[in-house]
């Protein structure tokens, strides 16, 4: 069974509640529960950290065994040299995520410190963000 880890970065703890108009008022369980429904064959792993270390750490802990990686790392995404870092250190593809279209929003979220280190990017569409970036993942080689 092919495994998949998604990790979320800070702030998407409060998802649903979090400013609703630009990341929806659903909670992110709602979006984990649909992608186990929608790929029973896939396992789908779920970590949440507001700590970059803890998101670094767990990069560690699955990126030599699992089959992917789908990555929302949040603020610390225009920010974290040290996740870029992390990225480059493991051979499981990453795929960078976000709910928000981040380019049609402020100058500093245009700016991605991670993606270049990145299997692909997906943004904009929402929390099927997630769904497109798991099957991009599962499809490639
Ligand atoms: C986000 C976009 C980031 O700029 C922001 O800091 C987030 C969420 C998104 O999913 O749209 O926390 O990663």
């Amino acid at each position: 069974m092919k495994k998949i880890q998604i990790i979320n970065g800070p702030n998407l703890n409060l998802l649903g509640r979090r400013e609703p108009g630009v990341y929806g008022a659903a909670p992110f369980d709602d979006c984990l529960a649909s992608l186990r429904r929608r790929h029973p064959e896939v396992q789908i792993d779920y970590f949440q950290s507001n700590i970059e270390g803890e998101l670094i750490d767990c990069i560690h802990r699955v990126g030599f065994d699992y089959d992917g990686i789908i990555l929302n790392a949040g603020a610390y995404t225009h920010t974290s040299i040290a996740l870029q870092d992390a990225i480059r250190a493991v051979p499981a593809p990453v795929v960078e995520v976000h709910i928000s279209n981040v380019h049609a929003r402020e100058a500093f979220r245009h700016v991605s410190m991670i993606a270049s280190a990145c299997r692909g990017v997906v943004c904009g569409f929402g929390m099927d963000s997630y769904r497109l970036a798991l099957e991009g993942l599962l499809g490639a080689e």
